[in-house]
């Protein structure tokens, strides 16, 4: 049987020797053997396909009729039509045009229309292992021998016995991974980036007290305390210590604030300068807003939204147009190295090219 070979996950080959570290960082990809979340799982019904992307790389991502998710290469074999265009039946899916029908597996089964005397055509498409958890779609698109030793991030808050509070929200960004790594892990911008506006005013961030990296990880501690002039201040709890730790644990990006917040921020890099970003905000307990008392849990339903939208939402859509913003001045000058007094970017930088060469090499 013949397994087409499908389009590389790695558009780009062995980084070309760079005038400086970030050109080599934004040059870099992320190694695609990890598992990367593509989807919240409510935003696929039964028998519907959508197309998903990673790194220039399509992926029919649907779901059966049983219930279960699969992850094909997106194109027909046929005439490379997308699937994603195409129609699910029972645990098959079939092209749009022709009507070539695939098994789950990635293996054609069935094609209706004159074979014109040739024989059945012996194609296999790749799929890709998909799990379920934390509400989101995860799906590993590298080297399956790989796969027993990648795990989930573990996001512990949301599978405690009392969960956290999680305000979920997915946006496209015009920016590498790199620039978005950048904004996260140097919160030197909430001064000023953050502070400008009562809705995002939020924090006051002090001193660098750590920072470094070892193995897979670059770790930042820096005290922080509440700015009392910012909505936060008003539906949030109070921190209980004045630390935020924010990690880049390769590919994905945390920070807790005082023990009462954390936020993971997700990647997908759909192309070298588009990021799909999941973004998951935490936080143990939010108040009625406007009051001293902390909200029932039955009422998270009405919180939820209203957090999303009058304080999560504009502070993390800044820090999404901040990530474009530097994407279009490095797009700009890119052989221009910054002057950048924050150790964290190029701790950072340097994990990003290490993890992406180690990819290539295995590769
Ligand atoms: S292109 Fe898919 S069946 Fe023809
Ligand atoms: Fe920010």
């Amino acid at each position: 049987m013949r397994t087409t070979e499908g389009p590389g996950l790695d558009s780009s080959s062995a980084l070309a020797p760079r005038r400086n570290l970030r050109q080599a960082a934004c040059a870099a990809g992320l190694d695609p053997s990890y598992w990367y979340p593509v989807e919240f799982d409510s935003a696929l019904g039964r028998e519907k396909v959508i197309g998903i992307r990673f790194q220039n790389t399509s992926v029919a991502l649907y779901r059966d009729r049983h219930g279960n998710v699969r992850a094909i290469e997106d194109r027909c074999a046929h005439r490379l039509v997308k699937l994603s265009h195409g129609f699910v039946e029972g645990c098959n899916i079939r092209c749009v045009y022709h009507g070539w029908t695939y098994a789950p597996d990635g293996t054609l089964c069935n094609i209706e229309h004159e074979s014109f005397g040739k024989p059945f055509p012996s194609v296999k498409l790749r799929t890709f292992p998909v799990q379920i958890r934390y509400e989101l779609i995860w799906v590993f698109f590298g080297d399956p021998s790989l796969l027993k030793q990648r795990h989930l991030p573990d996001i512990s808050e949301l599978e405690a016995k009392r969960p956290w509070f999680c305000m979920p929200q997915v946006m496209v960004w015009k920016a590498s991974p790199t620039m978005i790594v950048n904004n996260f892990m140097d919160s030197t911008h909430v001064s000023t980036l953050h502070n400008r506006q009562f809705w995002t005013r939020s924090l006051k961030i002090g001193a660098v007290t750590e920072c470094h990296a070892d193995s897979d990880r670059v770790f930042v501690r820096q005290n922080v305390e509440m700015d009392f002039g910012g909505l936060l201040r008003y539906t949030g709890p109070t921190l209980k210590t004045n630390k935020q730790d924010t990690c880049y644990e390769y590919p994905y990006l945390w920070a807790t604030v005082g023990g009462a917040y954390k936020l993971w921020t997700l990647m997908l890099p759909l192309d070298e300068r588009t990021t799909k970003v999941f973004l998951l905000s935490l936080c143990d307990g939010v108040k009625i807003p406007f009051t001293p008392w902390l909200a029932p849990r039955w009422t998270r339903r009405f919180l939820v939204p209203l957090a999303l939208r009058y304080l999560v939402g504009p502070l993390l859509d800044a820090d999404g147009w901040s990530a474009e913003i530097e994407q279009e001045g490095y797009e700009e000058h890119p052989g221009v190295s910054p002057v950048d007094p924050h150790p964290a970017p190029t701790l950072c930088y340097q994990l990003t090219i290490r993890k992406w060469e180690e990819h290539l090499a295995k590769d």
